[in-house]
């Protein structure tokens, strides 16, 4: 064969294994990424990473309400992952808009997300090989996100539950609320704004004079984040507790729209 269909090849053969990597797939020494759907209606996860050209779960895909999906996140990686709602494609299938998450219109992400978004962020063997992860409000919301750590190397005591049982967008002031435009999501409140990104002010955003962890303080909004979602990030300094640790090879189960821990 010529080094084209050898590589076709190849390519077609890691989408069969991809595609069967279904919960509980674990490739050693490796880090599993599970994303189950718990929302009623269909998301489009994406991934994107922060250090390196590793895009983990192909940077983007659909996902079904119930549905699950494992992928591998390699060792050192480190990036963000999210949902995209209110999403159509392109006939073609080469685009997709979506109503929160956006990212450029590509179905495989290469760009974050558009705020308000929530995020799952991770730094896989960090620190003294550990991982790091955390859910941030920073950008905003747009669906609950939760993050379970699994897997013999979990320690209870600092490897917790991560996240967002709360439902954000019922809570969201109105100053923040982003209504959705098109089917049954029009009027509805389909993300609620950070303070940052809807005043813009040094205050909420965390930077001149408020441009340090001992000036810049929690408001009224990320108050508000903060008692809905106690084990998220609500704002850029908020408390390190938010932030989690695990031994190197723990598995992760990120569920969106949780309704439990
Ligand atoms: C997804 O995973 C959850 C939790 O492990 C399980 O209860 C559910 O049945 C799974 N759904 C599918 C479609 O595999
Ligand atoms: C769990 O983490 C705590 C706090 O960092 C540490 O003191 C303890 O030794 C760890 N336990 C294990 C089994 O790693
Ligand atoms: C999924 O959502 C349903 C309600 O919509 C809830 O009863 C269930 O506990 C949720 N599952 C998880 C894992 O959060």
């Amino acid at each position: 064969m010529e080094a084209a269909r050898i590589a076709s090849f190849l390519l077609l053969l890691a989408g069969v294994v991809w595609s069967r990597a279904q919960p509980g797939a674990e490739a050693a020494g490796t880090t599993v990424f599970t994303l189950r759907n718990n929302c009623t209606f269909t998301i489009w996860p994406a991934t994107l990473s922060g250090n390196s050209a590793v895009a983990v779960g192909g940077g983007g895909f659909e996902l079904a309400p119930g549905a699950n999906v494992s992928f591998p996140g390699p060792t050192g990686w480190s990036g963000r992952l999210w949902a995209r709602t209110g999403c159509v494609a392109a006939a073609s299938g080469a685009s997709l808009a979506c109503a929160t998450g956006d990212c450029g219109g590509a179905v495989r992400c290469t760009l974050g997300g558009a705020p308000p978004v929530t995020l799952a962020e991770f730094t896989l063997g960090g620190a003294d090989g550990k991982d790091f992860y955390d859910v941030s409000l920073v950008d905003g919301y747009n669906v609950g996100i939760g993050v379970a750590a699994t897997g013999a190397r979990v320690n209870s005591s600092t490897c917790g539950y991560a996240g967002c049982v709360g439902d954000v967008n019922a809570l969201c002031p109105a100053e923040l609320q982003v209504a959705g435009k098109e089917g049954d999501q029009e009027g509805k409140t389909v993300a609620c704004r950070s303070a940052c990104e809807a005043f813009g002010t040094a205050e909420y955003c965390c930077t001149g004079a408020h441009g340090g962890p001992n000036s810049c303080g929690p408001t009224k909004y990320s108050r508000l984040f903060k008692a809905a979602c106690p084990a998220a990030y609500s704002y850029a300094y908020d408390d390190p507790t938010s932030t989690f640790t695990c031994g190197a090879g723990a598995q992760y189960l990120i569920t969106f729209c949780p309704a439990q821990q």
